[in-house]
């Protein structure tokens, strides 16, 4: 159980954002398929880009750890090697994919599993496509569900369309063509977060986008690298929010990406009537990266759909507090995707912000959000689900009296300190 009192003071100060969690797992995947040492700075210590961490090193991969700071000695992918016993993803839907689509190209058997979230999320979009490359993956419930054994096998490139937009799909499918028979092309419906395509063109793979279309040639060794991980936009988020929507806030957020495949939060919010403002921009290691300053604003409502919504999919829930505290009604649609993350967030986000008072309306797609009325503390519940813990922990800095958290560890999974800096920033 996590006490959360309203604020009666604004949040002052300043912080760096966590590391970026879908950097983190792709250093540490991409690092052990090149040929030689590779160095990680920054990289997340949370339990998710550690699922991805220990899964390397069963596969066989060399790496040293000291805190964030990690050194590989990739031996390329012909190097890894037939883990001996079952890949524990943990509750990382990154790790089990990317790994599936790497690991269905290795001429060995392996096994990936996952606690009781991730062995309900839906594998046959991963698995479908690599079916028609060739490979050959097992899965419960009729091909649908972790845990996957995967028989490797030597695939073929695969001309794709990718029904939704889903990066993590695409990657999968990526690192499958690293060592395919010809040339894979991807498409997407909207552009996903494309940190895969910027860290294997990085890497020297042969990679070309164009708009929607991706085209991968295999056969190229990939080369070592310097990954230095900027703040995760996704972490900062509930920062951003909560500065913004806590009367007499301003923080300053250093480090945060903004890639704007992943930036869509701090364009609704500015839409709204935020006040964000962005210095010291700069390019780390082909991520754009930026401090933000951002102070309370009074919002008004927003309508959230198509293209953007991708660029923005994580940072939902915590959106959802933002039209809470907005005048107006926002509404939410083409989320859909939501429904099949950590928890269903659609029912999940809406269900707990209407037992703190707030007119929150599931719909088929996303959510209908009523703001301006009062909150009031209850006990909310986080579904083991860490953006569902941190935005219900943002709306009780506006509720009245006391909000009783269940389950708040799950912040674990991405934002560890998440607590701490709450409590440390309201002081
Ligand atoms: C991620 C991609 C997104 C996102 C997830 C992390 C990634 O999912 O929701 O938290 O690291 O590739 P999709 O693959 O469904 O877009």
């Amino acid at each position: 159980m996590r006490i959360i009192s309203k604020l009666s003071r604004p949040l002052k100060g300043e912080l760096t954002a966590e590391a970026d969690k879908s950097i983190s797992h792709r250093s540490v995947i991409f690092s052990g398929l090149a040929r030689g040492e590779s160095v990680i700075r920054n990289f997340l210590l949370a339990a998710d880009t550690l699922s991805s961490y220990n899964c390397m090193r069963k596969l066989g991969v060399e790496m040293t750890r000291e805190g964030s700071f990690i050194r590989v000695e990739g031996k390329g992918i012909e190097g890894l090697q037939e883990p001996f016993q079952v890949l524990d993803c943990g509750n990382s839907g990154t790790t089990i994919r990317l790994l599936s689509g790497l690991l269905s190209a290795r001429p060995f058997f392996s096994v990936l599993s996952g606690d009781s979230s991730l062995n309900k999320r839906p594998m046959k979009r991963i698995i479908s496509p690599l079916n028609s490359m060739g490979a050959v993956i097992n899965a419960r419930s009729q091909g649908n569900y972790p845990p996957l054994a995967v028989n490797g096998q030597r695939l073929k490139g695969i001309d794709y369309t990718l029904p939704v937009a889903s990066a993590q799909v695409k990657s999968a499918l990526l690192l499958a063509a690293l060592t395919a028979e010809g040339e894979t092309t991807l498409r997407e419906p909207h552009k996903s977060r494309d940190h895969t395509e910027r860290m294997l063109h990085a890497m020297g793979a042969r990679i070309q986008e164009e708009g929607l279309k991706i085209k991968l040639s295999p056969g190229v060794d990939l080369l070592p690298q310097e990954f230095i991980v900027p703040g995760d936009i996704s972490s900062a988020a509930f920062f951003i929010v909560a500065a913004t929507i806590v009367p007499g806030s301003e923080l300053l957020i250093k480090g945060v990406g903004i890639n704007p495949s992943r930036s869509g939060i701090i364009e609704v919010l500015i839409q709204m009537g935020g006040n964000i403002k962005l210095e010291n921009q700069q390019v780390i290691s082909g991520e754009p990266v930026a401090d933000l300053i951002v102070s309370h604003s009074r919002l008004k409502a927003v309508e959230i759909s198509g293209d953007i919504v991708p660029r923005l999919i994580d940072e939902l829930p915590v959106l959802a507090v933002a039209m809470a505290a907005a005048s107006g009604t926002s509404i939410v649609h083409d989320a859909q995707e939501l429904k099949v993350k950590e928890t269903d967030r659609i029912e999940a986000i809406t269900a707990e912000l209407k037992k703190v008072g707030i007119q929150a309306q599931a719909i088929e797609d996303g959510f209908i959000i009523e703001g301006g009325g009062t909150l009031k503390g209850t006990q909310v519940n986080s579904h083991g689900d860490h953006r569902i813990a941190m935005s219900l922990a943002v709306a009780a800095l506006l509720a009245e009296g006391e909000t009783v958290i269940a389950n708040p560890e799950a912040v674990d999974i991405s934002f560890p300190s998440f607590w701490e800096e709450l409590e440390r920033l309201g002081k």
